[in-house]
């Protein structure tokens, strides 16, 4: 059998595609496209949130949110590391991110006004990550499958905090109660948004679904995340700002109104309430963290020409 014949066998035996196989160039370069992406999420995503560990309201609340940022880090580099397996080079990864030739998911261009944006971070973006992410575990190629099912554990603490958090503050004052809602009310649509522009716009979508890297079309993952979220809201006790979502016993889903498409577009292409500082930070936190790239690459080196030395 052809490279050709051996790597469309694999797909269709639902078998898993690694770094050494023989693939199609579209396929390789579609991966590092959406792996990249997804990596550049995880590390912008970091920005959000972390403007609240030095606000935290306790020990407590800060410990967790340190903790679920770090894990954002490790998803990224996790991420970097199989984009790596195709052939992709970190370092000019995010080169492309600074530049805008590459994407990170548009969420993370809109603020956190409150405490209360940690938790519907935590309830809501972490939640449609998993919508997204669990399909994903199933991808076809072995390194982002086998990436997406740690982060996805992961994935699991940061929804549940979050949410807990929220329970917390919904048991709170009247002022508590309504940041919480606030932070719904901005959030809500924003992270429909995240699972990508409607199928009949998604230009990706066909051949990453024929490859099975994705498993699932963007609208069938957003109306699961829709169906799995509003019974949470009913038992936090906050209202979806969606004044068309009902329950379709014909369906047997919910029922909701349409996305700004075009508020997506906008953000997508720069110009979001945040892009321009999310960049900057990104850019600046390269340019500080470039000596220890050139340290660690001068290490590296010196012990290759110490190990040629002694003959090995
Ligand atoms: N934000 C930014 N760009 C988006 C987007 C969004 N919400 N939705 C779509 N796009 C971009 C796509 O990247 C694509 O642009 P490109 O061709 O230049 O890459 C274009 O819009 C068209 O969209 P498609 O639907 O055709 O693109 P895809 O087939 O790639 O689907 C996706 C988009 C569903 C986001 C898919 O790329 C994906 O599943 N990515 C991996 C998962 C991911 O990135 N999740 C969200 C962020 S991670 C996260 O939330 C971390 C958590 O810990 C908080």
């Amino acid at each position: 059998m052809t490279g050709e014949e051996i790597f469309a066998d694999t797909i269709a035996r639902d078998q898993r595609v690694e770094p050494r196989d023989w693939m199609p160039d579209g396929y390789r370069q579609t991966l590092i496209r959406q792996i990249a992406q997804h990596a550049h999420s995880e590390i912008i995503g970091m920005q959000p949130e972390g403007e609240w560990i030095t606000r935290a309201p306790s020990l407590r609340r800060k410990a967790i949110l340190l903790a679920k940022v770090q894990d954002e880090a490790g998803h990224g580099l996790y991420l970097y590391s199989a984009a790596e397996t195709l052939g992709a080079d970190r370092g000019d990864l995010t080169q492309r991110l600074i530049e805008g030739r590459q994407k990170y998911s548009s969420i993370f261009n809109y603020p956190t006004l409150s405490f209360a944006d940690v938790g519907v971070i935590g309830w809501l973006v972490d939640g449609a990550a998993i919508c997204n992410q669990v399909p994903l575990c199933r991808s076809s190629f072995g390194p982002y499958a086998r990436a997406m099912i740690r982060i996805c554990k992961e994935e699991s603490f940061h929804q549940r905090q979050g949410y807990e958090l929220l329970m917390t503050m919904m048991g709170g004052t009247p002022e508590q109660r309504d940041m919480v809602q606030d932070a719904v009310d901005r959030w809500w649509w924003p992270s429909l948004m995240m699972f990508g522009p409607p199928d009949a716009d998604s230009p990706n979508s066909a051949r990453s679904m024929a490859w099975k890297i994705k498993r699932h079309s963007n609208d069938e993952l957003r109306q699961r995340f829709v169906d799995m979220s509003v019974p949470q809201a009913e038992a936090l006790g906050v209202t979806l700002p969606d004044p068309e979502l009902r329950w379709n016993a014909e369906r047997e889903h919910y029922d909701f109104g349409t996305p700004d498409w075009s508020e997506l577009q906008r953000v997508i292409t720069g110009d979001g309430p945040l892009n321009r500082q999310r960049i900057a930070r990104r850019r600046q936190a390269d340019s500080d963290g470039a000596w220890v790239r050139e340290a660690a690459a001068a290490y590296a080196e010196k012990q290759r020409s110490a190990g040629n030395g002694s003959g090995r």
